[in-house]
């Protein structure tokens, strides 16, 4: 087990000088699954697999990014960081950096060593995580104070503008927000959020197929696309409509024929897909286990038959693990087309459920699957050198 003095070694080792630590969380989200940038209901949780950073100032105009998983540098002067646009990694703690200024949180110059425990590419969110790390630790070192919904726009903002892809705010909020125990209730219009406990005798447990398919930034601005489209034809009929989160499912069908049949299933799956964020946090509050099994399963199947996010790998994961015992739901998590499957597993089965569903899957398809037994956490913070853990590895 590694500690924080992990990171404060390695930024001592690359930069020379003192630094503080941050951290800021991925996330695994419930249920409500492309409804944020439609202004809808999402149920995600941070969870215990961390993006680090250690932050010491400078004497010049500059920022200097070091990443660890990349073994690789960045920088840039401040004055000028729009005009640094790499397209690569560096483009998000960059991207942050320039949003911060946009802002009017100029941050100071500083020395940043990144160390990203979220599994890269597996729809765990380890861009929001580096984005809100590096965010928070910027703004708090230079005595900023920006609030967390203030740093969580910023940082969408930085990957919708500066990297350039189109994602709603769902992750970066949680990743500022999270809370240990808890899932979040988000509404993405008023970004007010309700903190709902995970049931003790559950377990959050995340399957990662190990494939992400080509063109799935492609494929998810697409998907943002026919949902505006739907929103433009609706709204000649449905003149108060803001966003797919004010359409019912009587008027989407009643309306069905001012849509192409694609257009049609994308908002169908939004509209189902935010009553069944509501519904879920109802079972959840009152312990109806069946029925949130019921809820995720559909979700499942409105991804892939409506708005066409998963593929076979996901699917396979979902069935393997839907038979096992002890599975109260399973489906996709994320943006889709590859990454990872969200497991809702009683805590006395999860270990066996990790195993049989490893070894299943590694004999159907050839790949090794990671499986993490994962713990709902806090949100991005300041560290204590000294206390607390760097979580070592997946557990499969
Ligand atoms: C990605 C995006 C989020 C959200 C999900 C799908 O993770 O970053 O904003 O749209 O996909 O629910």
């Amino acid at each position: 087990m590694r500690t924080p003095s992990v990171i404060l070694e390695r930024f001592k080792e690359h930069f020379g000088t003192g630094a503080s630590v941050y951290r800021a969380p991925g996330r695994v989200n419930l249920i409500g699954e492309h409804t944020d940038y439609n202004e809808g209901f999402v149920l995600p949780a941070a969870i215990d697999f961390f993006c680090w950073v250690a932050v010491g100032s400078r004497n010049d105009d500059k920022i200097v990014f070091y990443s660890e998983n990349f073994q690789e540098g960045a920088e840039a002067e401040l004055g000028d960081l729009w005009s640094q646009r790499k397209g690569t990694w560096a483009d998000y703690p960059l991207g942050v950096a320039w949003a911060l200024k946009e802002a009017g949180h100029k941050p100071n110059a500083a020395s940043v060593y990144i160390l990203g425990e979220v599994p890269l590419g597996s729809g765990l969110s380890s861009s929001a995580a580096l984005e809100v790390a590096v965010g928070y630790a910027l703004q708090h070192t230079s005595h900023h104070g920006i609030d967390r919904t203030a740093l969580s726009l910023t940082c969408q903002r930085a990957e919708n503008e500066f990297v350039g892809a189109r994602c709603g705010i769902m992750d970066q909020f949680v990743s500022c927000y999270g809370r240990a125990g808890c899932a979040l209730l988000i509404d993405c219009r008023s970004l007010k959020y309700e903190a709902l406990r995970v049931p003790p005798e559950i377990r959050l447990v995340v399957c990662n197929t190990m494939v992400k398919h080509e063109h799935s930034d492609g494929e998810y601005n697409a998907r943002r696309s026919q949902c505006e489209e739907g929103v433009r034809r609706l709204a000649a009929v449905l003149p108060g409509i803001q966003a797919l989160r004010d359409v019912t499912c009587e008027q989407l069908e009643e309306n069905r024929a001012r849509l192409t049949d694609v257009v049609y299933r994308r908002c169908r799956h939004i509209v189902s897909e935010n009553h069944r964020v509501l519904r879920m946090v109802e079972r959840l509050k009152s312990g109806d286990i069946l029925g949130i099994s019921r809820l995720m399963r559909q979700s499942h199947q409105s991804l892939r038959n409506d708005f066409e996010v998963s593929c076979p790998e996901l699917d396979l994961m979902v069935e393997i693990a839907s038979a096992k015992p002890g599975v109260y739901g399973a489906r996709m998590t994320g943006g889709g087309f590859g990454g990872c499957t969200i497991n809702l597993v009683e805590a006395s089965k999860a270990k066996a459920f990790l195993e049989s569903v490893g070894a299943e899957y590694e004999s159907k398809t050839g790949l090794r699957p990671e499986i993490y037994i994962c713990e709902a956490s806090q949100g991005a913070q300041a560290m204590d050198p000294k206390q607390e853990t760097i979580r070592s590895a997946a557990v499969r």
